[in-house]
């Protein structure tokens, strides 16, 4: 497995492997890897010959009071876990690196970076089209590997691709849990026990419409009230969203149906969490039994 901090060094891996008709598969990551990261490294590698993985938190994506300078970073078990998964190259470049001095160049979704987590986090998705666009364009991949974890990224990097006319393939992999529920998440190493036992109550919520949905209740109003009422049994859980939405245009719904995007966001202490679920009427085999 190479590992290459320069653009170009990585370039001229790619070059040889792109001459000899090689399939570049792209999974973007800030590092502090878990199962999550592992599952598209695996879908990586099962779709492609050569599997790219990115680690760089990237700084343009956190907001001036958000967690950068405590974000969890362990790159060499990071190397060990991709090592293990068969990863070809690691890109891990610094932020000059990323962002040459004097930078001032930024890839906007307009519209869509303004809803959900881009309410709660302005600028956010600014800086993380921006650098998934650089990544893009420094990798050329085939095919790049995002997780259904985070829906509105996924949504609004699909959108970038299309309106920038990226000649990529983008798959959306679905979320990996810890066996009690809880999404995986880099940063669910910030939370203490109690947290992490109240941290439950996103996927709880996102249970309560699932089953009301199942049940044959469609009404917007009542699914949201129905979500956002699980959160009444945890009072140090403060939530930030709760919307039923559409998953292309993360607009709110009026008509929930198969398909409906039901996500949730909510703040533990400092530390905020986002899970999200696709309604389907048939049962869903991410839930833990
Ligand atoms: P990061 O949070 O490290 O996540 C990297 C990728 O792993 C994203 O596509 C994310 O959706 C996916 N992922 C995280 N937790 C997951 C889980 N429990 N199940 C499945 N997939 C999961 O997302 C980012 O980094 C950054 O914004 C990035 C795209 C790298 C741009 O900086």
């Amino acid at each position: 497995m190479n590992i290459h901090t320069t653009v170009d060094g990585l370039r001229s891996d790619l070059c040889s492997a792109r001459a000899q008709g090689r399939r570049i598969g792209l999974v973007p990551t800030m590092g502090a890897l878990h199962e999550g990261h592992l599952s598209l490294m695996r879908a990586a590698r099962a779709a492609c010959d050569l599997v790219v993985a990115t680690i760089f938190v990237n700084p343009t994506q956190f907001g001036p009071n958000e967690d950068l300078s405590k974000y969890p970073r362990s790159f060499e078990h990071d190397c060990d876990l991709l090592k293990k998964e068969n990863v070809d190259l690691v890109f891990a470049p610094s932020v000059d690196e990323m962002y040459p001095q004097g930078s001032v160049t930024w890839v906007t979704v307009e519209g869509l970076s303004d809803k959900l987590d881009g309410k709660s986090r302005p600028g956010h998705f600014r800086g993380v089209t921006t650098v998934v666009a650089k990544l893009f364009h420094i990798v050329e991949p085939d095919t790049a590997f995002f997780g259904q974890k985070d829906a509105a990224q996924l949504a609004i990097i699909r959108r970038m691709v299309c309106d920038l006319k990226f000649p990529i393939e983008i798959v959306g992999c679905p979320i990996v849990r810890e066996p009690d529920g809880l999404a995986m998440s880099s940063r669910n190493v910030y939370l203490d026990p109690a947290q992490r036992k109240s941290a439950l109550v996103l996927s709880r919520s996102l249970r309560r419409v699932e089953e009301r949905f199942k049940h044959g209740e469609h009404n917007t109003q009542v699914l949201v009230e129905a979500g956002k009422g699980a959160f009444s049994a945890e009072p140090a859980v403060r939530l930030d969203y709760l919307e039923l939405v559409d998953p292309l245009s993360l607009d709110p719904v009026s008509e929930v149906k198969e398909g409906t995007l039901v996500t949730v966001a909510a703040y533990l202490g400092s530390t905020r969490l986002i899970d999200n679920l696709v309604l389907a009427s048939s049962s869903n085999p991410t839930w833990p039994a």
